[in-house]
């Protein structure tokens, strides 16, 4: 186990009514009365959350501006308007209303009011970040974790790239966690989001930091909780327990606790950012597609004691040899994305051609040299041509 530092400034307030804690949060952040709404595509106004949130705010005097429009893989130009809109207005705090996407553009623009530049420059050096604003999230889809995490993904779309900002600045001051504002998410960013926190725990699980017996147990637990919930959630969408389960696993599959002493490089993450970049496809389809074909390439001897347990504590395989275990627990994780009704292939995806393929191998390759599997460019491109 290596050594570690472990801290988290965010206060979570879970369960049915979170929200009604909303203006004494608002007043805790620097006495603030000010406040900037951050939300996407609309689906809170449908939801009637917004409605919820307006109504509070009003109620106790807190004034309020809005920056609607929040893209899925949010972009750079968002993050840019959201900073416009505050120079007329000083908020004291940002209230994100939505999913990964929402909470994220509001952490970069968080930590952009403070800073003289273009906020893209923090995805190369973040000790550039230096303060942020408080940030109250209001969390409404189970996925990325960002609700509890110091990490901000933003898409550049001139170039294009996908990269993440990554702060102590940044993690949210609360973060409001209410299990029923899940309930409207649709079966198919259910699982995707399902699949995603997955996938976080996977990446730590799998990335070779030996002697962390405490840590690999949480995880199962976790990936055992998230396997058995994901397609109750896809079929039954207002299932309490499921979308509960779902939404309090999500935040620890990736709030620093389990990756504690185990801390290596995120393959599949730094190959699927680049997929959502050149084709805008959503982040946990992108990590579904790739996953099984990430497996295969890393199941050898280095990984084959982890692959034995992965397949007998989380999939509870009992019989055959450490290989056949090793292989029948991919079949597993593969079954695990089509139960939730998700497609196995890019093509699936609406990707039919390759041509992007050695650009985006080249740009994600950096992510993926601090692993027990080292992926070299070649092996990315073919991860990305088995994907097909
Ligand atoms: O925009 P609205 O109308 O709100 O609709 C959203 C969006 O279309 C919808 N949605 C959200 N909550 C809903 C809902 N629809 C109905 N009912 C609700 N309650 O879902 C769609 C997807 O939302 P999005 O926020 O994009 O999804 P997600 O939470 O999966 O976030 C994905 C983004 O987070 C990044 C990803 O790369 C991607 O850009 N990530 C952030 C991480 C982090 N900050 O730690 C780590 C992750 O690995 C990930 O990279
Ligand atoms: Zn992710």
């Amino acid at each position: 186990m290596q050594n570690f530092y472990y801290s988290i400034p965010t206060k979570v307030q879970f369960g049915k009514g979170a929200i009604e804690m909303l203006p004494s949060f608002v007043s805790q952040c620097k006495c603030g009365i000010k406040a900037m709404l951050i939300y996407g595509g609309g689906s809170i106004k449908k939801s009637g959350l917004y409605d919820k949130v307006v109504s509070l705010l009003d109620e106790n005097g807190i004034e309020h501006i809005e920056l609607s429009g929040v893209e899925p893989n949010p972009r750079l130009s968002t993050v840019k308007r959201g900073l416009e809109l505050l120079k007329d207005f000083d908020a004291d705090a940002l209230i994100p209303i939505g999913g990964g996407s929402v909470i994220d553009c509001a952490k970069a623009i968080a930590a952009g009011y403070y800073y003289d530049g273009d906020p893209w420059d923090f995805t190369r050096d973040s000790s550039l970040i230096t303060n942020a604003l408080p940030i109250i999230a209001v969390l409404t889809l189970a996925a990325t974790g960002s609700e509890m995490d110091g990490d901000a993904v933003i898409t550049n779309e001139d170039i294009p790239d996908k990269r993440d900002i990554m702060s102590e600045f940044i993690y949210p001051a609360y973060s409001i966690l209410d299990p029923e504002y899940t309930y409207s998410v649709s079966p198919y960013q259910t699982a995707c989001g399902t699949f995603d926190m997955f996938n976080h725990v996977l990446e730590v699980y799998f990335n070779g930091v030996p002697d962390t017996y405490f840590d690999d147990r949480m995880m199962e637990g976790i990936m055992k909780t998230i396997v058995h919930f994901g397609p109750i959630a896809v079929k039954a969408p207002e299932n309490y327990d499921a979308r509960a389960n779902l939404m309090w696993a999500g935040s620890w599959a990736i709030n620093g606790f389990i990756a504690c002493g185990k801390a290596a490089d995120w393959e599949c993450h730094g190959m699927e950012h680049q997929l959502s970049a050149f084709y805008d496809i959503t982040h946990g389809l992108g990590l579904a597609i790739l996953t099984p074909h990430w497996l295969k390439r890393i199941s050898c001897e280095k990984t084959l004691d982890t692959f034995v347990n992965f397949g007998k504590n989380v999939f509870d395989i009992r019989d055959g040899s450490d290989e056949e275990i090793a292989k029948k627990s991919i079949d597993a994780v593969r079954d695990f994305i089509t139960s939730m009704n998700l497609p196995l292939t890019l093509r699936d995806a609406g990707i039919t051609d390759e041509k992007n393929f050695r650009l985006m191998a080249e740009a994600s390759v950096g992510e993926c040299q601090n692993h027990i599997v080292p992926l070299s460019v070649d092996d990315i491109v073919e991860i990305y041509r088995a994907a097909m």
